[in-house]
Protein backbone atom coordinates (compact mmCIF):
# COMPACT_ATOMS: atom_id res chain seq x y z
CA UNK A 1 0.00 0.00 0.00
CA UNK A 2 1.57 3.45 -0.59
CA UNK A 3 2.66 5.58 2.14
CA UNK A 4 -0.06 8.12 1.75
CA UNK A 5 -3.23 5.58 1.84
CA UNK A 6 -1.30 3.62 4.96
CA UNK A 7 -0.92 7.15 6.77
CA UNK A 8 -4.51 7.87 6.21
CA UNK A 9 -6.09 4.70 6.82
CA UNK A 10 -4.24 4.45 10.18
CA UNK A 11 -5.05 7.83 11.40
CA UNK A 12 -9.14 7.57 10.75
CA UNK A 13 -8.79 4.15 12.85
CA UNK A 14 -7.24 6.06 15.34
CA UNK A 15 -9.39 9.17 15.06
CA UNK A 16 -12.62 7.14 15.52
CA UNK A 17 -11.21 5.66 18.64
CA UNK A 18 -11.71 8.97 20.27
CA UNK A 19 -15.08 8.84 18.83
CA UNK A 20 -16.58 5.68 20.10
CA UNK A 21 -19.89 6.82 22.11
CA UNK A 22 -20.71 8.10 24.42
CA UNK A 23 -18.58 10.48 23.28
CA UNK A 24 -19.01 14.90 23.39
CA UNK A 25 -19.96 15.25 20.20
CA UNK A 26 -18.40 18.76 19.20
CA UNK A 27 -15.18 17.69 20.19
CA UNK A 28 -15.23 14.43 18.66
CA UNK A 29 -16.17 16.08 15.38
CA UNK A 30 -12.79 18.40 16.33
CA UNK A 31 -10.68 15.50 16.16
CA UNK A 32 -11.46 15.42 12.48
CA UNK A 33 -11.14 18.56 11.62
CA UNK A 34 -7.68 18.45 12.76
CA UNK A 35 -6.36 16.07 10.97
CA UNK A 36 -8.42 16.51 7.74
CA UNK A 37 -7.70 17.00 5.11
CA UNK A 38 -4.34 16.65 6.00
CA UNK A 39 -0.99 18.92 4.96
CA UNK A 40 1.65 17.53 3.34
CA UNK A 41 1.94 14.66 6.41
CA UNK A 42 5.75 15.05 5.29
CA UNK A 43 7.04 13.68 8.88
CA UNK A 44 5.22 10.74 8.48
CA UNK A 45 6.20 9.89 4.89
CA UNK A 46 10.15 10.80 6.10
CA UNK A 47 9.09 7.96 8.96
CA UNK A 48 7.95 5.23 6.32
CA UNK A 49 11.04 6.23 4.38
CA UNK A 50 13.11 5.47 6.64
CA UNK A 51 11.77 2.80 8.13
CA UNK A 52 11.71 1.13 4.87
CA UNK A 53 14.93 1.44 4.01
CA UNK A 54 15.73 -0.42 7.41
CA UNK A 55 14.02 -3.08 6.21
CA UNK A 56 10.11 -2.20 7.45
CA UNK A 57 10.09 -5.81 9.32
CA UNK A 58 7.33 -4.99 11.74
CA UNK A 59 4.81 -2.60 9.01
CA UNK A 60 1.89 -2.40 11.78
CA UNK A 61 4.50 -0.38 14.50
CA UNK A 62 5.71 1.61 11.31
CA UNK A 63 1.62 2.63 10.83
CA UNK A 64 1.50 3.21 14.68
CA UNK A 65 4.61 5.16 14.99
CA UNK A 66 3.50 7.68 11.56
CA UNK A 67 0.67 7.98 13.29
CA UNK A 68 1.18 9.34 16.71
CA UNK A 69 4.16 11.80 15.07
CA UNK A 70 1.62 13.01 12.74
CA UNK A 71 -0.97 13.34 15.62
CA UNK A 72 1.59 15.39 17.84
CA UNK A 73 2.05 17.60 14.55
CA UNK A 74 -1.73 18.35 13.86
CA UNK A 75 -1.93 19.24 18.18
CA UNK A 76 1.20 21.43 17.87
CA UNK A 77 -0.82 23.33 15.16
CA UNK A 78 -4.28 23.48 16.65
CA UNK A 79 -2.65 25.09 19.71
CA UNK A 80 0.02 27.23 17.70
CA UNK A 81 -3.01 29.13 16.55
CA UNK A 82 -4.64 29.64 19.34
CA UNK A 83 -4.56 33.83 20.37
CA UNK A 84 -2.39 32.98 22.96
CA UNK A 85 0.24 32.25 20.64
CA UNK A 86 -0.01 32.73 17.24
CA UNK A 87 -3.51 33.78 16.72
CA UNK A 88 -4.16 32.69 13.20
CA UNK A 89 -7.46 33.21 11.54
CA UNK A 90 -6.14 30.18 8.85
CA UNK A 91 -4.69 26.87 8.11
CA UNK A 92 -4.54 24.44 5.55
CA UNK A 93 -7.02 26.76 3.40
CA UNK A 94 -9.90 26.86 5.98
CA UNK A 95 -10.81 28.48 9.08
CA UNK A 96 -7.92 27.37 12.53
CA UNK A 97 -9.54 25.03 14.64
CA UNK A 98 -9.98 27.69 17.56
CA UNK A 99 -12.31 29.70 14.98
CA UNK A 100 -14.33 27.00 13.86
CA UNK A 101 -14.92 25.74 16.92
CA UNK A 102 -14.14 28.01 19.78
CA UNK A 103 -10.98 28.31 21.96
CA UNK A 104 -12.21 25.96 24.80
CA UNK A 105 -12.63 23.01 22.29
CA UNK A 106 -9.17 24.08 20.56
CA UNK A 107 -7.28 23.22 23.82
CA UNK A 108 -9.13 20.36 24.21
CA UNK A 109 -8.28 18.69 21.12
CA UNK A 110 -4.50 19.90 21.00
CA UNK A 111 -4.77 18.03 24.29
CA UNK A 112 -6.90 15.12 22.95
CA UNK A 113 -4.60 14.68 20.19
CA UNK A 114 -1.32 14.41 22.12
CA UNK A 115 -2.93 11.93 24.37
CA UNK A 116 -4.16 9.80 21.62
CA UNK A 117 -0.86 9.66 20.26
CA UNK A 118 0.87 8.00 22.96
CA UNK A 119 -1.87 5.65 23.53
CA UNK A 120 -1.29 4.70 20.05
CA UNK A 121 2.17 2.82 20.75
CA UNK A 122 0.81 1.72 24.12
CA UNK A 123 -1.31 -0.25 21.88
CA UNK A 124 1.04 -1.12 19.33
CA UNK A 125 3.16 -2.84 21.93
CA UNK A 126 1.97 -5.94 20.96
CA UNK A 127 4.00 -6.40 17.67
CA UNK A 128 7.59 -5.52 19.84
CA UNK A 129 7.27 -3.68 23.61
CA UNK A 130 11.02 -3.04 23.34
CA UNK A 131 10.47 -0.77 20.57
CA UNK A 132 7.05 0.60 21.39
CA UNK A 133 8.85 1.96 24.45
CA UNK A 134 11.64 3.20 22.51
CA UNK A 135 9.23 4.94 20.04
CA UNK A 136 7.60 6.62 23.40
CA UNK A 137 10.63 7.87 24.61
CA UNK A 138 11.72 9.51 21.42
CA UNK A 139 8.30 11.25 21.04
CA UNK A 140 8.10 11.98 24.73
CA UNK A 141 11.51 13.58 24.02
CA UNK A 142 10.98 15.81 21.01
CA UNK A 143 7.61 16.78 22.05
CA UNK A 144 8.10 18.21 25.68
CA UNK A 145 10.93 19.79 27.91
CA UNK A 146 13.73 20.53 27.64
CA UNK A 147 14.09 20.16 23.67
CA UNK A 148 10.81 18.98 21.84
CA UNK A 149 8.40 21.02 20.32
CA UNK A 150 7.08 22.52 23.77
CA UNK A 151 10.51 23.83 24.69
CA UNK A 152 10.64 25.79 20.53
CA UNK A 153 7.32 27.18 21.87
CA UNK A 154 8.56 28.42 25.12
CA UNK A 155 11.41 30.04 23.56
CA UNK A 156 9.29 32.57 22.28
CA UNK A 157 8.42 33.73 25.72
CA UNK A 158 11.87 34.75 26.13
CA UNK A 159 13.68 38.01 25.91
CA UNK A 160 16.89 36.89 24.03
CA UNK A 161 16.28 33.64 21.36
CA UNK A 162 18.88 31.53 20.20
CA UNK A 163 17.53 31.16 16.86
CA UNK A 164 19.35 27.54 16.44
CA UNK A 165 18.10 26.49 19.57
CA UNK A 166 14.43 27.68 18.90
CA UNK A 167 14.12 26.50 15.40
CA UNK A 168 15.90 22.90 16.21
CA UNK A 169 13.32 22.40 19.32
CA UNK A 170 10.17 24.33 17.23
CA UNK A 171 10.75 22.69 14.12
CA UNK A 172 13.79 20.42 14.35
CA UNK A 173 12.23 17.86 17.18
CA UNK A 174 9.68 16.38 14.98
CA UNK A 175 11.80 15.93 12.00
CA UNK A 176 14.23 14.27 14.09
CA UNK A 177 11.58 11.72 15.91
CA UNK A 178 10.60 11.27 12.21
CA UNK A 179 13.77 9.87 11.05
CA UNK A 180 14.72 7.56 14.37
CA UNK A 181 11.44 6.33 14.77
CA UNK A 182 11.01 4.69 11.31
CA UNK A 183 14.37 3.34 12.50
CA UNK A 184 13.25 1.87 15.75
CA UNK A 185 9.72 0.47 14.66
CA UNK A 186 12.11 -1.29 11.91
CA UNK A 187 14.50 -2.45 14.58
CA UNK A 188 17.76 -0.21 14.13
CA UNK A 189 19.31 2.24 16.89
CA UNK A 190 17.87 5.48 16.92
CA UNK A 191 21.25 7.22 17.54
CA UNK A 192 22.79 7.18 13.96
CA UNK A 193 19.69 8.64 12.08
CA UNK A 194 19.65 11.80 14.21
CA UNK A 195 21.75 14.27 11.84
CA UNK A 196 18.99 13.64 9.07
CA UNK A 197 16.41 14.62 10.70
CA UNK A 198 17.57 17.87 12.14
CA UNK A 199 19.27 18.68 9.09
CA UNK A 200 15.57 17.67 7.17
CA UNK A 201 14.03 20.02 9.82
CA UNK A 202 16.25 22.80 9.64
CA UNK A 203 15.74 22.74 5.69
CA UNK A 204 12.96 23.06 6.32
CA UNK A 205 12.07 25.34 8.70
CA UNK A 206 13.90 27.77 6.65
CA UNK A 207 11.90 27.49 4.01
CA UNK A 208 8.92 27.96 6.08
CA UNK A 209 10.80 31.50 7.10
CA UNK A 210 10.81 31.86 3.12
CA UNK A 211 7.56 31.41 2.39
CA UNK A 212 6.62 33.50 5.04
CA UNK A 213 8.55 36.89 3.74
CA UNK A 214 7.63 35.89 0.17
CA UNK A 215 4.65 33.82 -0.45
CA UNK A 216 0.73 35.42 0.14
CA UNK A 217 -2.02 33.82 2.64
CA UNK A 218 -3.84 32.31 -0.06
CA UNK A 219 -1.36 30.42 -1.75
CA UNK A 220 -0.08 29.04 1.53
CA UNK A 221 -3.57 28.26 3.15
CA UNK A 222 -2.35 30.11 6.23
CA UNK A 223 -1.86 33.71 7.42
CA UNK A 224 1.54 35.18 6.07
CA UNK A 225 4.43 37.35 7.49
CA UNK A 226 4.17 35.85 10.67
CA UNK A 227 7.42 36.11 11.72
CA UNK A 228 8.17 39.64 11.36
CA UNK A 229 4.06 40.38 13.03
CA UNK A 230 5.64 38.69 16.51
CA UNK A 231 8.89 40.04 16.26
CA UNK A 232 10.70 36.56 15.96
CA UNK A 233 13.84 35.91 14.84
CA UNK A 234 14.10 33.82 11.23
CA UNK A 235 16.14 33.30 8.49
CA UNK A 236 15.54 35.53 6.01
CA UNK A 237 15.31 38.29 8.60
CA UNK A 238 18.79 37.19 10.05
CA UNK A 239 20.66 35.95 6.82
CA UNK A 240 18.35 38.04 3.97
CA UNK A 241 16.94 36.03 1.21
CA UNK A 242 19.66 35.01 -0.94
CA UNK A 243 21.91 34.31 2.40
CA UNK A 244 18.29 31.60 3.09
CA UNK A 245 18.64 30.48 0.33
CA UNK A 246 22.12 29.59 -0.04
CA UNK A 247 22.11 28.40 3.72
CA UNK A 248 19.26 25.32 2.44
CA UNK A 249 21.40 24.62 -0.22
CA UNK A 250 24.05 23.65 2.66
CA UNK A 251 21.98 21.80 4.94
CA UNK A 252 20.49 19.48 1.97
CA UNK A 253 24.08 18.99 0.80
CA UNK A 254 24.70 17.74 4.13
CA UNK A 255 21.40 15.26 4.11
CA UNK A 256 22.44 12.79 1.69
CA UNK A 257 25.57 12.19 2.86
CA UNK A 258 24.40 12.04 6.75
CA UNK A 259 22.46 8.73 6.34
CA UNK A 260 23.51 6.06 7.93
CA UNK A 261 24.36 2.50 6.46
CA UNK A 262 21.10 0.32 5.77
CA UNK A 263 19.73 -1.69 3.19
CA UNK A 264 17.87 0.75 1.73
CA UNK A 265 20.11 3.81 1.21
CA UNK A 266 19.89 4.64 -2.31
CA UNK A 267 16.13 4.58 -2.42
CA UNK A 268 16.18 6.50 0.64
CA UNK A 269 18.58 9.38 -0.82
CA UNK A 270 15.98 9.61 -3.87
CA UNK A 271 13.40 10.43 -1.36
CA UNK A 272 15.33 12.99 0.75
CA UNK A 273 16.63 14.36 -2.89
CA UNK A 274 12.63 14.72 -3.81
CA UNK A 275 11.85 16.66 -0.64
CA UNK A 276 14.76 18.86 -1.23
CA UNK A 277 13.09 19.36 -4.45
CA UNK A 278 9.80 19.94 -2.62
CA UNK A 279 11.13 22.65 -0.38
CA UNK A 280 12.83 24.78 -2.90
CA UNK A 281 10.72 25.83 -5.28
CA UNK A 282 11.85 26.80 -9.36
CA UNK A 283 12.39 29.98 -8.65
CA UNK A 284 14.85 29.58 -5.34
CA UNK A 285 16.45 26.93 -7.46
CA UNK A 286 16.94 29.55 -9.96
CA UNK A 287 18.20 31.95 -7.53
CA UNK A 288 20.90 29.33 -6.26
CA UNK A 289 22.37 28.28 -9.56
CA UNK A 290 22.61 31.89 -10.72
CA UNK A 291 24.97 32.26 -7.03
C1 LIG B 1 3.86 23.72 9.47
O1 LIG B 1 4.20 22.39 9.15
C2 LIG B 1 4.46 24.12 10.76
C3 LIG B 1 5.93 24.25 10.78
C4 LIG B 1 6.63 23.52 11.58
C5 LIG B 1 6.61 25.23 9.99
P1 LIG B 1 3.72 21.73 7.78
O2 LIG B 1 4.02 22.65 6.63
O3 LIG B 1 4.28 20.35 7.69
O4 LIG B 1 2.16 21.66 7.96
P2 LIG B 1 1.08 20.75 7.22
O5 LIG B 1 0.87 19.55 8.09
O6 LIG B 1 1.62 20.37 5.85
O7 LIG B 1 -0.15 21.61 7.14
C1 LIG C 1 4.29 26.00 13.81
O1 LIG C 1 5.19 27.02 13.84
C2 LIG C 1 4.02 25.39 15.14
C3 LIG C 1 4.99 24.51 15.73
C4 LIG C 1 6.09 24.11 15.18
C5 LIG C 1 4.70 24.05 17.07
P1 LIG C 1 4.98 28.35 12.97
O2 LIG C 1 4.07 29.27 13.69
O3 LIG C 1 6.32 28.87 12.61
O4 LIG C 1 4.34 27.78 11.64
P2 LIG C 1 2.95 28.18 10.97
O5 LIG C 1 3.24 29.35 10.10
O6 LIG C 1 1.98 28.49 12.04
O7 LIG C 1 2.56 26.96 10.16
MG1 LIG D 1 2.09 29.68 13.61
Amino acid sequence: MPFAARINDAISTAIRTGQVAPSPSKLASALNYAVSPGGARIRPVILMSTAKACGDDRPALADAAAVALELIHCASLVHDDLPAFDNADTRRGKPSLHRAYGEPLAVLTGDSLIVMAFDVLAQAAEHDPTRAVALMRILATRTGMPSGICAGQGWEAEDKIDLSAYHRAKTGSLFIAATQMGAVSAGQEAGPWEELGARIGEAFQVADDLRDALYDAETLGKPVGQDDLHGRPNAVSELGVQGAIARMKDILGGAISSIPRCPGEATLAKMVNAQAEMLTPMQWRADIAGE
